[in-house]
Formats: C-alpha cells, sequence, structure tokens
C-alpha cells in the first residue's frame, strides 16, 4: 500500500522537477526543518511568523545544537494538496530531518505515507484529524489535541444543554469529515445523535460564505486552551515586532513555536546520544525502476526512529503549557476555552477539559483535585444567545423538511372534554390537547405543527384507522385518547401514558342501604333461623338442668313456658333477671352468652357497613358476570373495545351494541337495550359523574394507558415521554386533568352521606308499633271480658240500666283499678284446682298475660 502511494507521489515529483524545479543545496552546518503551510491562512500567516521566532531563538545560542543552525524552510501549499505533497518530496531531497505540517488533515494523510517510509517525523498542530491513527501513521505526530477531543468538548457542551439532536455543517473533505463521525459517536454515547448532516463543497472559497448562507449566527464556538504563563505572556508581548503588527497571536502561533522548540530539543538529544545526521538509499525504489523519474534523489533519513522517539519523549513547558504525550501519542491534558461569540467581539465561558469536562474555573486548577465528570459538575457561565437573549435557546426545531407535523386527532362526537373540535373551525381543544402542548413546550426544540381532524364529526371515528394512518406516513403523529395497545405498538411508536385507561364494567344499580328491611340484611335467611332456633334450644336446655333445683324455673305450665321464653330471648341483651343455680346450666348458659356476644357484635358491625357505606345492587357483578349472562353489551363506537371484547374474551359480535355518547349509555342501559356498557375507565368517570343510577361493577379488567402516537423510531416519542414524566412529576397533569375531567355532580357532600335516612328503618318502627297494637289489642280483649264477668257478678245499681256514658265511666275505673295479686294467685290456685277436678271460679282478676 505505502508503495502504491509512493509511485503516485513519484508521479507528481517527476512532473514537477520537468517543470524546472531545483533542489536547493543544504548547509553542511545547519539541521534542516521543513514546514508545509497554506502560508495566506491565518492559521498559515500565524504559524510562519512563530516558527520563525522559534529558529532565531533555538540558534540564538549557538551551542545548543552543538553548533550546528536550525533552519526551516518553508513551503507554501497554496491551499493545494498537491503543492503539499510536491513540498513534501522536495524536503525527502534534500536531507530534511523533520517535516512541520501539513496543515491539512487530507494532505497529512497521504504525506505520512511518505514520512513512514523514508522515516522523517512529520509534526502538526493543524492537522488534527482523529483517524490519523499513529498504529498506521508513526511518524506523524500530532503537537496540538486530536479533534477527537473537541468533538468530546462539543458533545459535552450538546448534552450540557439539554439537546438530543444536532444538524452538524461541514466542508466535505478529509480535513472535516472524519470529525464529524467522532462527534456522532460521542454524542450517541450520551444518548444524542445527528439527524442531519449538511455538507459543504470542500472549495475553501466557497466554504465561508455557505455557512453564512447557512447559519443565522454559530454562537458558541471553542478555542484551544494554553494556560496563562510568563512565557506566554512575553511572547505576547513580542508578537506585535514579530508580526509588524500584521496579524494577531492565536493558540496556533504558541503551538508552531512549541513544535520548532520539540524538534530542536529532539534533534539536541539525537546529537547528544552521539547519532550523526545521515540518509542512505531506499532499496525498495531500486526494485521499483524509475524510468525518468529520478527516484535516487529520495532517501530514507538514517537517524529517524531515534529522532522521533526522541520528540515522544518530550517533556517540556511550552508557551502552551506542559508537554510530554502520553503512551497512545495524544497529549497530556487536552482542553479548550469555550468562546461565546457576539455580534460585536466575544467571551469567554468557560472551559472544557478532558480531565473534568466543563467548568468554569481554568483546566490546570483541577488537575491538582480527582477528575469528576459527573454531569452535576459540569458548570459554563451563562450564554448570550442570539437575539440577546441569555435565555437558553430550545435547540433545533424538529425537522420535516421544513414543514409543520401533521398531527391527526380524532374529531369526537361524544366525550368532547378530551378532544373538541372549536365550532367548526379547525381549532381543537381539551384534555388530551392540553397534555399534548403542555409537553410539546417543555421539549428543548421546537416542533412547528398542525392538528387535522380525523373523523366524519357524525361518530367517534376508528381509533384504528387513525393510528394506522401514523403508521402510513399520512400523519406524522397521532394525539388524543389513543389507548395504548398491542396491536397499535406494532405499528408506531406510543409515549408513555398520561392517563390510566383500563376497561370496566358499568351496569344500572339499585341502592339497598336505604331499604327498611335492611336491619335483616345483616344475617341471611338461615342465620336469622339457626339463631332464633339455638335462641330455643339453649332456654330449654338451662330449663331442663335447672327445673329440679330452681324456683324460678317452677311454676305452671305456661308460666315455664313464658320462662323458657324469656330467659332465651332476653340473654340476647344479656338482661335475663333468673339466676342459673345448677353448675352445667352456668356452663351452658356462659358458652350461649359467649356466642351471643361474637353474634351482637358482628351484627352490629355488620348493619353499621350496610347502613353507612353505599351498598349498590346489580345482577352484573363485573366483567364474568357479564360475559355468563349472554346480555347485550354497550361499547363506545371507534374504541378498541369492541375488538378486544370479541378477539380476547370471546364475546359473540351479536351480543355488542355500538353507542356514540353518555346519553346514549345512558338511556341503553336504563331501557334494558344493553345490560351493562364496557368502556375505559376515564371515559366512565366522566359518565358516572353525570349518571348517578349507574355504577362500575367489578373490577378494571385491563391494565392500560393512553399515550400520543408516533411513526417507528421516532425521536419524538422518546422525548415527548420525558416531557410527560415531568408533567407528571411537576403536578401540571394533575392540574390540566382538574381542569377538564374533575365533575363530580351526582356526588354527595361528606356529611349527607354519613347521615342515615328514616328510610332505612321504617321496617324496624313498623314491627314495633304494629306489635304494641297486637299488645293493646289482646289486652283490651282480655280486660273487656273481665269487665264484663265483673259487672255481671257485681250488684252494683248504678251498672243496670245506665247510660253508655256511665258504663264507659264503671270500666275506665275498673281498667284503673290495681289487680289484687293474691286475689290473682288465688284465682291462679282455684283455677289449677279445677284443672285437677275442682269447679270453675268466676272470681274477677286479672289474667297474668295481661
Ligand atoms: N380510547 C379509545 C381507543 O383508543 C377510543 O375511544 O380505542
Amino acid at each position: 500500500m505505502d508503495l502504491v502511494w509512493l509511485l503516485c507521489i513519484f508521479v507528481l515529483f517527476f512532473e514537477e522537477l520537468s517543470l524546472g524545479w531545483s533542489k536547493p543545496d543544504a548547509d553542511a552546518d545547519a539541521v534542516t526543518i521543513g514546514a508545509i503551510f497554506t502560508f495566506s491562512t491565518i492559521n498559515g500567516k500565524v504559524a510562519q511568523i512563530a516558527m520563525k521566532a522559534a529558529e532565531n531563538d533555538v540558534n540564538a545560542d549557538p551551542t545548543f545544537l552543538g553548533g550546528r543552525k536550525l533552519s526551516i524552510s518553508m513551503h507554501d501549499s497554496n491551499f493545494s494538496g498537491f503543492l503539499g505533497i510536491i513540498g513534501a518530496l522536495q524536503f525527502m531531497e534534500t536531507d530534511t530531518v523533520a517535516i512541520i505540517g501539513p496543515q491539512s488533515s487530507g494532505t497529512a494523510h497521504i504525506l505520512s505515507h511518505l514520512a513512514n517510509e523514508l522515516q522523517v517525523p512529520m509534526l502538526s498542530f493543524t492537522a488534527l484529524d482523529p483517524m490519523l491513527s499513529p498504529l498506521q501513521y508513526p511518524y506523524f505526530i500530532q503537537t496540538a489535541p486530536s479533534d477527537l477531543f473537541q468533538m468530546i468538548a462539543v458533545a459535552d457542551i450538546i448534552s450540557f444543554y439539554g439537546w438530543r439532536e444536532v444538524v452538524t455543517i461541514y466542508s466535505d473533505d478529509d480535513h472535516n469529515r472524519n470529525g464529524v463521525t467522532v462527534l456522532g459517536d460521542q454524542l450517541a454515547e450520551r444518548l444524542c445523535k445527528i439527524t442531519y448532516k449538511a455538507v459543504l463543497p470542500p472549495d475553501p472559497t466557497v466554504t465561508e460564505n455557505d455557512v453564512r448562507a447557512e447559519l443565522e449566527k454559530g454562537v458558541l464556538a471553542l478555542r484551544l486552551h494554553t494556560p496563562d504563563s510568563k512565557r506566554k505572556a512575553d511572547f505576547s508581548a513580542r508578537w506585535n515586532s514579530l508580526s509588524n503588527g500584521t496579524i494577531g497571536l492565536n493558540p496556533y502561533g504558541l503551538y508552531a513555536y512549541d513544535t520548532v522548540w520539540m524538534i530542536a530539543r529532539a534533534v539536541k538529544m539525537f546529537l547528544d546520544q552521539g547519532n550523526n545526521v545521515s540518509f542512505s538509499n531506499d532499496t525498495k525504489l531500486n526494485n521499483v525502476g524509475g524510468g525518468a523519474l529520478n527516484l535516487e534523489a529520495l532517501s530514507i533519513f538514517d537517524g529517524g526512529k531515534q529522532l522521533l522517539s526522541s520528540v515522544l519523549q518530550t517533556n517540556m513547558n511550552g508557551l502552551t503549557g506542559p508537554i510530554k504525550f502520553n503512551p497512545d501519542r495524544s497529549l497530556v491534558h487536552p482542553s479548550y476555552d469555550v468562546i461565546n461569540v457576539l455580534e460585536n467581539g466575544y467571551r469567554q465561558i468557560g472551559y472544557w477539559s478532558n480531565y473534568s469536562g466543563l467548568s468554569i474555573v481554568p483546566p490546570e486548577e483541577l488537575y491538582a483535585k480527582p477528575p469528576n465528570r459527573s454531569s452535576s459538575n459540569q458548570h459554563l457561565n451563562s450564554v448570550i444567545w442570539p437575539g440577546g437573549t441569555s435565555n437558553k435557546p430550545r435547540g433545533w426545531v424538529f425537522p420535516n423538511n421544513g414543514k409543520q407535523l401533521r398531527i391527526g386527532v380524532p374529531r369526537r362526537v361524544g366525550y368532547r372534554d378530551f378532544v373538541e373540535q372549536v365550532n367548526g373551525t379547525d381549532i381543537v381543544h381539551g384534555y388530551c390537547i392540553d397534555v399534548f402542548l403542555a409537553a410539546i413546550k417543555l421539549l428543548p426544540y421546537a416542533v412547528p405543527h398542525k392538528f387535522v381532524l380525523f373523523g366524519n364529526g357524525h361518530e367517534n371515528p376508528s381509533y384504528n384507522e387513525l393510528v394506522n394512518m401514523v403508521a402510513a406516513d399520512v400523519f406524522d403523529a397521532a394525539v388524543g385518547d389513543i389507548a395504548i395497545v398491542t396491536n397499535r405498538t406494532k405499528i408506531v411508536d406510543f409515549t408513555q401514558p398520561y392517563i390510566e385507561s383500563g376497561l370496566v364494567v358499568v351496569a344500572p344499580v339499585r341502592n339497598m342501604n336505604s331499604s327498611p328491611w335492611a336491619f335483616l340484611r345483616p344475617f341471611t335467611p338461615l342465620m336469622w333461623a339457626v339463631t332464633g332456633v339455638f335462641f330455643l334450644i339453649v332456654g330449654v336446655v338451662v330449663w331442663i338442668l335447672e327445673h329440679r333445683i330452681n324456683d324460678e324455673f317452677r311454676g305452671s305450665p305456661r308460666k315455664q313456658v313464658m320462662t323458657i321464653l324469656w330467659f332465651s330471648f332476653s340473654t340476647m341483651f344479656f338482661a335475663h333477671r333468673e339466676n342459673t343455680v345448677s353448675t352445667l346450666g352456668r356452663m351452658v348458659l356462659i358458652i350461649w352468652l359467649f356466642v351471643v356476644l361474637i353474634i351482637n357484635s358482628s351484627y352490629t358491625a355488620s348493619l353499621t357497613s350496610i347502613l353507612t357505606v353505599q351498598q349498590l345492587s346489580s345482577p352484573i357483578r363485573g366483567i364474568d358476570s357479564l360475559i355468563i349472562s349472554n346480555s347485550p353489551i354497550g361499547f363506545q363506537v371507534g374504541s378498541f373495545a369492541e375488538n378486544y371484547m370479541v378477539e380476547e374474551l370471546n364475546i359473540p359480535k351479536s351480543r355488542l351494541i355500538k353507542l356514540g355518547s353518555p346519553e346514549e349509555y345512558a338511556s341503553a342501559l336504563e331501557t334494558g337495550r344493553v345490560a351493562a356498557v364496557v368502556d375505559e375507565q376515564p371515559y366512565i368517570d366522566l359518565f358516572l359523574s353525570n349518571h348517578c343510577k349507574f355504577s362500575i361493577r367489578g373490577q378494571e379488567f385491563t391494565k392500560s394507558g393512553w399515550g400520543f402516537a408516533f411513526p417507528r423510531d421516532s425521536p419524538l416519542a422518546v422525548d415527548m415521554s420525558t416531557a410527560l414524566l415531568t408533567l407528571s412529576e411537576n403536578g401540571e397533569l394533575q392540574k390540566i386533568h382538574n381542569r377538564w375531567l374533575s365533575k363530580r355532580a351526582c356526588q354527595n357532600s361528606g356529611a349527607e352521606s354519613d347521615q342515615l335516612h328514616l328510610q332505612s328503618f321504617w321496617g324496624l318502627f313498623l314491627i314495633c308499633g304494629v306489635s304494641c297494637v297486637i299488645a293493646l289489642l289482646i289486652y283490651l280483649f282480655f280486660i273487656l271480658r273481665k269487665f264484663k264477668r265483673h259487672s255481671q257478678q257485681a250488684s252494683e245499681p248504678s251498672s243496670h240500666g245506665s247510660s253508655s256514658s256511665a258504663r264507659l265511666q264503671t270500666f275506665l275505673t275498673f281498667a284503673d283499678m290495681k289487680e289484687d295479686k293474691s286475689r290473682s294467685k288465688s284465682k291462679r290456685k282455684r283455677n289449677n284446682d279445677l284443672m285437677n277436678g275442682g269447679r270453675n271460679s268466676n272470681l274477677p282478676g286479672m289474667d297474668p298475660i295481661c
């Protein structure tokens, strides 16, 4: 490969010689160095002056090179790679020990082959292409930091300002192309990327104007950083006289000066080691056979290897600061000044060093501390951006070939709070639109867009079709209440969900806690029956155990029945009066009282929750009972819910009824056209805020969310996701939600819902009232019967033939009379006697039942 390059070079060499170029005589006492630059460029001019100054300074001390002089031959390549090659060939012919240059990386790629073959070290501080690999080109040395570091610095700045995508504008030549490639790699490491490479023709005369035409202003720039020092200050002070005021000093002047000194020191080391400057023929060229070409004129520098090694061992303090090479031949501590270019000048806003990244203190102050490239340690002073603002620009405009993004939005008919067309215009608003606009504001770049309504305006559009249109590039994005579901994620990229939207079942319900018989609901009928039976069993058991030894469980059979009933049921309230005296009786009673305690507390707890927590009843308890019910199911037209129910839940399509609006939901549910509606939670929340006779039955049975759809691999999907997360974290998402969706028309205030109404209790009052009436009627029946007997037996004249008012008077007096217990008892005794064969008694007295 090297040979092929050499042959090419020789063709050129021959042509140049035939044009009359003659080889200059080498000064025997001089050590010759060549320099190849375009001296009409700023850097070329500055380098020329600086190199001359360095040459003079080296030669100012004749002993430095042991009496020999350093001689720098300058060759003007005049923007031409060809002339650069010719210059190098001339130097190779004139026993040059090293070459400074070339100026451009493109030429350096070619000349490095020559340097390799003829073993002449080539040092450049301007050809900084990161691809000029020391492995491939061992004789080529970059004496200023490689563009690799400049690209790292650019990537760091881009990432520092939060820009994610960049457009690079560069001249399409070897000098720049590789730097942009490296920049792409560096950006990728920071999750940024180059979205567009704007290449300019490599013609140097066009470049500046073309760049000016493409850029309104380039406002940040990097400049090689050289630490302040006395030597640098002295040199700057000398510069005016060196340059005769023709041009200002720039860092390349400092590097040019240092490069000459680097070579001078290496030559000194080389000579001090006893080496001679000698050249010999390249045997490879003999075999090639040069024909008319003067191949023998090219000779190999015998001491090239040693001189190269001396250069690489450089350890000096130059105008550019400490100069030393790392083992990979890169310079130690590459660093740049970060410059804010203004309309009338510039200001430095910080530094970049490979050691600690972006900083506002000079890198040399950081080298004493441990390196810290963490993002929290990256700082720059404020920048004055174009327009004189210090607000960070949002970066680039989302590239869409200069067109606005066409964003499809559903033309909704129902649930317009989510997305709504404003009175037939193209303006849209709503919850989803507000979320989108808030998120897009957070992007570090502008996204010019326009909303395009999708749908016929008569019914909600198919959301699957809307998403398909994004995949088919009809829309650049889709914004709205679009559920993130599997078949859609296969064709587009969604943002993170901005609201949860699982499917739920909504059905008509009856409020059960207002029932007058609610007090019966804590227990099932069986539980009531078993509890009642156990009361009786326990009463009877205790009676059996107590009967023989306890007077309170003795008496007439009727009394004993009453005792059993009274005793057992009064244990319900722990209000029994009868003492239990038998051990077994007590044991049964204590266990029973424990059972009663548990039953009581459970009843109380259950009744409390029944009466205070809203109890809604419906035969549909969730999606499972809905599927089993075989009843018709409503779904929102256009929604994925239809497909989901058919494909995932295997519900026959014939059972599905499409509904377009909340009003249709309500009428279909009320009339029984559908038993339930299956839809996403956000719609149902809105629906239920206005329709109180319906409720969600069961749990959400899918977990999903709504997101915005973008074409596959769109960087917007990722950036919008980040923006949505920011909105969620800073509470803005909730505020937008509250603004559009927090409607609570149905819900009573907390105080009201805690109150219990008569409606829940009238059953109990009815039972009590009826019991009272029945008791009174029975009482009346018995007392009238007794009064009648009493009247017949008594021989009170006033009672005969008296007026009805007098009879009423007598009855009231009778009813008011206190019953004589002893008479009552003797009556009971006589009754007992009668039951034992005695005669009936007709003595007046109260029956114990009364
Ligand atoms: N949110 C539904 C869907 O995305 C439309 O109602 O399908």
